[in-house]
């Protein structure tokens, strides 16, 4: 997958970008990823890229012209004979969640717009963005931080990212429960002890008491999930012990 982020703040991205699994599938040639720096291609003298608000009020919007000119230049650094899928950041938008990732992880190029101040001019949404992702009801300075979630998200699920010991398919959101608690060597430590069902080596058993632990952690935390589930005759039985 190729991904360009438009940023006024690209260095911003060196520790997700340059780190663990995100840098593994950069080496391995599967995300192709590169900041833009919006900045550089500010017309004026001065390189300026946001100006106050017409109406008035607080905080100042970033202007179309450089946005339009950096999203130009991925179209044509890219080749691409129609308008990429462009992501803005920002708290209006849908919120993002493990389904949206998947779906975001099936494209072939993206496009990531990070705004600041007080947002963008709302003629770059109205005509080069296609989709606008919030990653959560809480406000930050900037799109950045976001688009690293929202890129970390997506990347993990593109097919040869994670190896086969890390795949995704039983984590939480991924399986609708949350994911059952996991544990390491040693088996007992400072007095707490490893459950024995995990070191007996029947895994049939192991399942099931995985699969109970997921449950009973759903109910209790996240009841919200458990309305889109639909428990097997298994899982009630599990919930009713
Ligand atoms: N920009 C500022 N806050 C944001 C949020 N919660 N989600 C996405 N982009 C944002």
């Amino acid at each position: 997958m190729i991904i360009r982020i438009l940023t006024l703040f690209p260095q911003m991205f060196d520790a997700t970008l340059g780190s663990s699994i995100l840098q593994r599938a950069r080496e391995k040639g599967l995300l192709d990823i590169a900041c833009i720096n919006i900045r550089d291609y500010a017309s004026n003298k001065h390189k300026k890229v946001d100006d106050y608000p017409y109406g008035g009020g607080a905080g100042m919007v970033m202007t179309p012209q450089p946005i339009f000119d950096s999203h130009q230049a991925v179209v044509e650094e890219l080749k691409l004979e129609k308008k990429p899928r462009t992501i803005y950041l920002s708290p209006k938008g849908r919120v993002f969640n493990q389904e949206i990732a998947q779906e975001l992880a099936q494209e072939k190029e993206l496009v990531f717009l990070c705004g600041h101040y007080e947002g963008i001019d709302q003629r770059v949404i109205d005509e080069l963005v296609t989709d606008e992702i919030s990653i959560g009801d809480y406000v930050l300075t900037g799109g950045e931080i976001p688009a690293m979630v929202v890129i970390d998200a997506l990347s993990r699920m593109i097919p040869g990212v994670l190896s086969q010991e890390e795949s995704y398919e039983e984590e939480s959101f991924y399986s609708g429960v949350l994911e059952y608690p996991h544990y390491t060597r040693p088996a007992e430590f400072r007095g707490l002890k490893v459950p024995d069902v995990l070191m007996s080596g029947n895994h049939k058993n192991i399942d099931t008491w995985r699969r109970k632990k997921s449950l009973e952690m759903t109910m209790e935390r996240r009841p919200d999930l458990m309305e889109g589930l639909q428990p097997s005759k298994a899982d009630l039985k599990l919930l009713a012990e």
